[in-house]
């Protein structure tokens, strides 16, 4: 990079550059528009304005296009002023990595690019969001203001100069921006040994009858993993699998789920079944974890780990409180209470969980969709979720399947699944949604006749709504909610993270305290439920499905 001129670049607005639940996702070919990527990271630029001077991290999943656009933004964040960049090697940086990187060396901010546990390749889905200095999504003050600019912008500033190199390790000066191509693990893995137990966890693997698998899903966490698990914890070579980071994902769909990670679920399942199986989605910042032909619902793992919290050299001191996306279930609500700690109800999305955690208000929080995490970082982060539950395990000397159980025995099951309906058409969907709203007034006290257990009744319904105590924002219209007199609800939301018509998530989940009735099939448990959902909502008529395509 020798002749740096910087150039003002005309460009035409797009008006469908509004970030949803996390960033800006869209297919591959939408990001290949002339000036469709550049008119969003100069619209994240205008925003944080003046660039001049500050520090900024970048980097994504490895995706498909992933190294194209980090050049693009390296020659925009040089002609914007930045007066450092900090770039994981070959493009390459978990999410919940580049929040810690951001943390630890207070930059104001970084560029993450993925569209998380969305399949990738050049026919898939690409992403880019920004984070602020906490390491946290931008709120939606911020992700608004970005939107606004990108209806508006007329021109993007970039260089003309060469590709950097991005897979050698050191710095590089272009004009006043010194440009570092950092390793992606080294902060990571450090933060994560100065959190956990690791002589502990170490003397599960010496032993040797402890087996272990970590499937990466052929994404971003291959490496991570294996530093901190094969390295670091001293696991069997082998025991991180589909550990190298492709840009299509090996043609698969990265999201740690019973039907994606089909691969582990199968070395977790039958006799000679592996004691505990994990796996993380695109980014990094899913977790899935199995024990030996036992399944933990993310519900209950975020449960758990709070409970169990004292047992972590981090969390040894007490936990401040826990926070939840609204349709989680309430499993960890009961913990909290038995705890006497808060519980915040937060609408679904990480982003809501950063004022309370930045203010110190809760240490714990997480998602049904297979997201923990903590005050640590400000992204969910699936190997952190992975190595408190081996923590536990090294610990409390007991199989996955015993600690849950246990975990039940004490505070009751809550049952809960979430039933997807993808590609559905938008206008339909919206008016599914739409009916019910207006319905919600005429919902408490409607008893569901002719259901398994006569007279299930609603008892309250409505429009999910969430002030945020930190800063008083309000966040409307965030998914209808209907509770029933046997501790049963309904949820209903489309997704913010689709690339093709509309996602329509049904969460169901049941409360269960007789200890007869914990092994059910999930299923089965909220079967009564699934009925009711679906003569509420009118779901098959308006999506014309029999079934949900997915079940999680
Ligand atoms: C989904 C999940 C949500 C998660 C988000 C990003 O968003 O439901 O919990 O925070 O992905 O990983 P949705 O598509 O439902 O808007
Ligand atoms: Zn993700």
């Amino acid at each position: 990079m020798k002749n740096i001129t910087t150039k003002e670049v005309t460009t035409q607005a797009f008006d469908d550059q509004k970030p949803g639940t996390s960033g800006l996702r869209k297919k591959v070919t939408q990001f290949q528009q002339v000036g469709y990527l550049e008119n969003f990271v100069q619209a994240v630029f205008n925003t944080i304005a003046p660039c001049a001077g500050k520090s900024l991290v970048l980097g994504g999943d490895g995706r498909f296009y992933n190294r194209e656009a980090i050049q693009v933004i390296i020659r925009m964040a040089i002609a914007n002023g930045f007066s450092h960049i900090l770039v994981g090697k070959g493009g390459i940086l978990s999410t919940p990595a580049a929040s810690c990187v951001i943390r630890k060396h207070q930059t104001c901010g970084g560029i993450i690019l993925s569209a998380s546990h969305n399949p990738g390749g050049p026919d898939e889905d690409f992403g880019i969001k920004f984070n602020g200095e906490n390491g946290g999504p931008a709120p939606e003050k911020l992700t608004d203001e970005i939107f606004q600019q990108t209806l508006s912008i007329t021109h993007y500033q970039t260089i003309d100069a060469e590709d950097v190199e991005l897979d050698q390790l050191g710095t590089l000066q272009i004009a006043q921006t010194q440009i570092e191509i950092i390793d992606p693990v080294i902060d990571y893995a450090d933060l994560m040994e100065s959190m956990f137990d690791f002589d502990a966890m170490k003397s599960l693997f010496k032993q040797g009858d402890f087996q272990l698998c970590f499937d990466a899903m052929h994404a971003v966490n291959g490496p991570y993993a294996k530093e901190i698990l094969e390295r670091r914890l001293g696991a069997p070579a082998g025991t991180v699998i589909n550990g190298v980071p492709l840009t299509d994902f090996g043609g698969g769909h990265p999201d740690p789920n019973l039907v994606h990670a089909h691969e582990l679920v199968n070395l977790l399942h039958g006799e000679d079944a592996l004691d505990f199986g994990a796996a993380s989605d695109g980014d990094g910042d899913r977790n899935m974890v199995l024990g030996k032909n036992f399944y933990i619902n993310p519900c209950d793992s975020l449960a758990i780990l709070t409970a169990n919290a004292d047992c972590i050299p981090a969390y040894s001191k007490g936990i401040s409180g826990v926070a939840r996306s609204m349709p989680t279930s309430r499993a960890v609500d009961r913990v909290a209470t038995a705890m006497n700690i808060p519980c915040y109800e937060t609408p679904t999305g990480w982003k809501f969980f950063g004022n309370l955690l930045d203010a110190g208000k809760i240490t714990l929080c997480g998602e049904e969709s297979f997201g923990t995490g903590s005050d640590h970082v400000r992204e969910k982060d699936g190997l952190w979720a992975v190595l408190f539950w081996l923590n536990l395990i090294a610990v409390k000397k007991q199989p996955v399947s015993n600690i849950v159980r246990n975990h039940w025995a004490k505070y009751g099951r809550d049952y809960f699944t979430r039933h997807d309906y993808e590609a559905v058409d938008s206008g339909d969907a919206q008016e599914m949604i739409r009916q019910l709203k207006e319905k919600i007034p005429s919902l408490p006290g409607q008893i569901f006749s002719g259901s398994q257990s006569a007279g299930l009744t609603i008892e309250s319904a409505d429009d999910f709504q969430y002030i945020d105590p930190v800063d008083n924002s309000k966040t409307t219209e965030q998914g209808v909610r209907v509770y029933l007199n046997n501790g049963g609800r309904i949820v209903f939301r489309l997704s913010g993270t689709g690339t093709q018509g509309a996602t329509l998530r049904v969460y169901l989940d049941c409360y269960q305290n007789n200890p007869d009735l914990f092994e059910q099939d999930t299923q089965e448990a909220l079967s009564e439920l699934i009925q009711v959902a679906d003569t509420l909502a009118g779901i098959k008529r308006f999506t014309g499905r029999e079934k949900p395509d997915v079940i999680t």
